[in-house]
This record gives structure tokens, C-alpha cells and sequence, in this order.
């Protein structure tokens, strides 16, 4: 694995790299890997040539009150993770090389950016185009791995690929889930014991939504409240949202019709951590 912290060396070994036949693979990280990173490094070695990941805990995609300085690091595990993978290439840009001083770009997607998280977060979606669209610029990848845990992030990186004629396919890749139905995340780490126990109920209250549209249910107001009901059970913790929108326009629904695809998205606070989750369903 080859490993590379500087933008013009990227771009110059890239350059030699690249041959007419040869396609490349993106995984973008913050690190602190898990099974959930290392699936998208998987499902990157099966279609391509090559798979270049990055790591960078990207300042612009954190609010002043959020958690940047208390995000897991671990990069000389995430190093080993990568290598036993398979991994072509790694990219660790610096921040100070990343983002020089006078750095004023900000890119930003409207109205997908807006609701579900945006609400809460509302510098997040921006702060996320601007890193992925510099690293995209530097690697260009021919496709670009997501995960589905964070599905308003494919949606909003989707769009922005799409307005700016970025030629990258994307894949969004299935969520990978701890044993008791916990996504994984790399800010799992920070929880309690006794959060961590709570946690699984973002999945159970997800899969009582889910399992209320498949039997036909629909009124999303009285799924909503279902779901709500599961996740007052927490006494350690407090919802942000639990929402079920259109999952291309990420607009809110509220009476169900055969057909729909939706996504129900919960977000859920443990003290400072915050935890997101979701489910795509079919409605039939
Ligand atoms: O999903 C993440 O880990 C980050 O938002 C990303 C895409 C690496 C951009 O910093």
C-alpha cells in the first residue's frame, strides 16, 4: 500500500498510474475504521482496477459546538485495516495542506442539505461537498463508495455530482450492523456502557416502522409515533428526529401510496454523540 500525504505527489502518481483500461475506486473516511469502511473497501476491490481510500477528519463538516476534537483517530490500526484489505493506495492529506489559510470555497447543495440532519447540522452538508469534491477533483475516481448509514450524504454527494457534470458513478453500499441491529459507526466508540445497551433501540424502533409500512399501514403520523414510542424507552438519551421522507428528494411524506420508495431516518442523541440511522422501504 502506498501511502501519500501530498496533493501534487497524488496527482503525479496517479497520473503515471492511470492506463486506458484500468479503473479506480474511492473510499473516502474520517478513519476509525470499521466493518462498515472495510465493505466499501471490499466492494471497491471487486469492480476496480485499484482502490484509493483517504482518511481526514475533515474540520469543515463539524459545527463549532459538535464533536471534531473528540472524534475517534486511529490511524496506525486503520493503516493495518487497509493494507490487509488490499488497499492500492491511501490518501492522508494534512489540514494545514488541505485547507492553506486563505481557503474560502464552500460548496453547497440547497435544498437537499436542508432537512434531517441539515436541521440540526446546518454547516454539516456543506463542509462534506467541499472536502469530497477537492478529493474527487484530486483522485478522480470512476466510482465512488458510500455508505447507506449516512443516506442523506449519498442523496446530497449524488446531486452535486450530477449538477456539476462530475463523471464518477456512485454505489451506495448496505449498512453493516453490530449483533443487536447497532449500525456501526466510528463514534459508537464513545458511548457508555449503558448507552451503548440503549443504542440498539434506533434499530428496533426502524424496524417497527418498516415493519408497520410492509403491513400496510398508512399514516405516517401514526408510524412516526409508533417508532417515537420505542425510542422513549431510553432514559440516557433524546431524539433529534425520526422522519420518513421521499428517498429521492428527502421531502416528507405524509400519507403513503403504493409505489413510494421512502426512507425512514432517525437521529439520536447519547450526551454529546450522535447517532444516525435508517431504512429504505418499498411501499407496496
Ligand atoms: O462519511 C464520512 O466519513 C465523511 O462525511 C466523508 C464522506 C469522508 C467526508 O469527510
Amino acid at each position: 500500500m502506498r501511502v501519500i500525504s501530498d496533493s501534487g505527489e497524488l496527482r503525479a502518481v496517479l497520473t503515471g498510474w492511470r492506463g486506458r483500461k484500468k479503473t479506480l475506486g474511492f473510499v473516502p473516511t474520517m478513519g476509525c475504521l470499521h466493518e462498515g469502511h472495510l465493505s466499501l473497501i471490499r466492494a471497491a476491490k471487486k469492480e476496480n482496477t485499484a482502490v484509493i481510500a483517504s482518511i481526514f477528519v475533515n474540520p469543515l463538516q463539524f459545527g463549532p459546538r459538535e464533536d471534531f476534537k473528540r472524534y475517534p483517530r486511529n490511524l496506525e490500526r486503520d493503516k493495518r485495516f487497509l493494507k490487509k484489505e488490499g488497499t492500492d493506495f491511501l490518501f492522508l492529506p494534512g489540514v494545514g495542506e488541505f485547507y492553506p489559510k486563505d481557503f474560502q470555497t464552500s460548496v453547497s447543495v440547497v435544498y437537499l442539505s436542508k432537512g434531517l440532519c441539515g436541521k440540526t447540522r446546518p454547516t454539516h452538508f456543506s463542509g462534506v461537498c467541499t472536502v469530497v469534491l477537492k478529493l474527487l477533483n484530486l483522485v478522480m475516481p470512476d466510482r465512488l463508495y458510500l455508505g447507506q448509514k449516512d443516506y442523506q450524504q449519498y442523496r446530497v454527494l449524488g446531486q452535486m455530482m450530477e449538477d456539476l457534470g462530475f463523471p464518477c458513478q456512485t454505489r451506495l453500499c448496505p449498512i453493516v450492523r453490530e449483533e443487536d441491529g447497532l449500525a456501526m459507526s466510528s463514534r459508537n466508540v464513545l458511548l457508555s456502557a449503558n448507552e451503548r445497551k440503549e443504542a440498539r433501540l434506533l434499530h428496533q424502533a426502524l424496524g417497527l416502522v418498516q415493519g408497520l409500512v410492509i403491513s400496510g399501514v398508512k399514516s405516517v403520523i401514526q408510524i412516526k409515533k409508533a417508532g417515537k414510542e420505542i425510542l422513549a424507552q431510553s432514559s440516557l438519551g433524546r431524539l433529534d428526529y425520526l422522519e420518513v421522507v421521499n428517498a429521492r428528494t428527502l421531502s416528507p411524506v405524509v400519507k403513503l401510496k403504493r409505489g413510494d420508495e421512502i426512507l425512514a431516518a432517525v437521529a439520536f442523541f447519547f450526551k454529546k454523540t450522535r447517532l444516525i440511522d435508517n431504512v429504505l422501504i418499498k411501499v407496496t
